[in-house]
């Protein structure tokens, strides 16, 4: 059994702050950041640096660093996915209740941007392990076949495609995500309470948002290359551009609707 009773160095008795709830809070929340800086941190390396980095290399070595670099990066970000969402739930599930994530806390402006960022991270999740990785199976057995000499396989393309729509929608959801996820605690409860109309337009806009977002990188309004609904995924620039401009139009509607208590 383990004891958290003890004396400190100053001989007063006291119990460990690892075995109260706030401090297992406290230690799920650094799993939760460490995991997730890894989902995040592969999920920009890919946007940003291999899919143009890729792009100017010769299909040979493309094909070899598919094999051997895409290959195992791939596995720390769908698992990294998996233990940031499995972490997220369990810091919610640890402090359910009306003095943690209660009634009144969703009702609040903290609430409301982390009802959304988990909205968005669980639509990425999903993402991740139902579109990318799939899709992304496909592309690499497709560079592991060419490689070794066979015929290239006409789905590839269109695989590929597909999963680089998600990943940056991914990406475009991300910032929001952090802007949440961060500010619940240290710069949202600074924002006046919300009165129940401006927080109703919130979380439908947000559930629009995602909604609409997600339809779309699925491909449902189609996936050709230039069309107005597809610009902001065609390059990594402009999926950056439209999740910084989707984590400052948040901020600014806290500021329009509710501004500083
Ligand atoms: C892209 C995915 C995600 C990222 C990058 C992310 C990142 C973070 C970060 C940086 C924090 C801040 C910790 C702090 O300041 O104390 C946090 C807190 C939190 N996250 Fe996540 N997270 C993600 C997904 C999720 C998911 C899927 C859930 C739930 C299902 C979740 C639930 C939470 C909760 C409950 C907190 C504590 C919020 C609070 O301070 O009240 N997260 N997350």
């Amino acid at each position: 059994m383990l004891v958290s009773a003890h004396f400190n160095r100053l001989g007063k008795e006291t119990n460990m702050v690892l075995f109260s709830k706030d401090g297992f809070t406290g230690e799920l929340r650094i799993a939760h950041v460490i995991f997730a800086v890894m989902w995040m941190g592969l999920l920009w390396f890919f946007n940003f640096v291999q899919t143009p980095g890729y792009a100017e290399m010769d299909p040979a070595a493309r094909n070899n660093a598919f094999d051997k670099v895409t290959w195992r990066a791939l596995w720390w970000f769908r698992w990294a996915a998996m233990a940031t969402f499995a972490s997220g739930l369990l810091i919610l599930a640890v402090n359910m209740g009306d003095d943690g994530y209660g009634s009144a806390f969703w009702k609040s402006p903290s609430g409301g941007v982390l009802a959304t960022a988990i909205v968005f991270s669980t639509i990425m999740a999903a993402n991740v392990w139902m579109v990318i990785w799939p899709n992304q199976q496909i592309v690499i057995a497709n560079a592991r076949a060419v490689a070794a000499g066979g015929e290239a396989n006409p789905e590839a393309p269109k695989a590929a495609r597909r999963g680089a729509m998600a990943s940056r929608q991914n990406t475009i959801f991300s910032f929001t995500v952090f802007l949440g996820m961060v500010g619940a605690q240290h710069f949202f409860p600074l924002f006046e309470q919300a009165e129940g109309g401006v927080r109703t337009l919130f979380y439908i806009l947000m559930i629009a948002v995602a909604v609409v977002m997600e339809l779309n990188a699925l491909g449902k309004f189609g996936t050709e290359v230039g069309k107005p609904n597809t610009k902001i995924y065609d390059t990594h620039q402009a999926a950056l551009y439209t999740g910084l401009g989707l984590m400052v139009f948040v901020w600014l509607f806290y500021e329009i609707f509710l501004g500083k208590a």
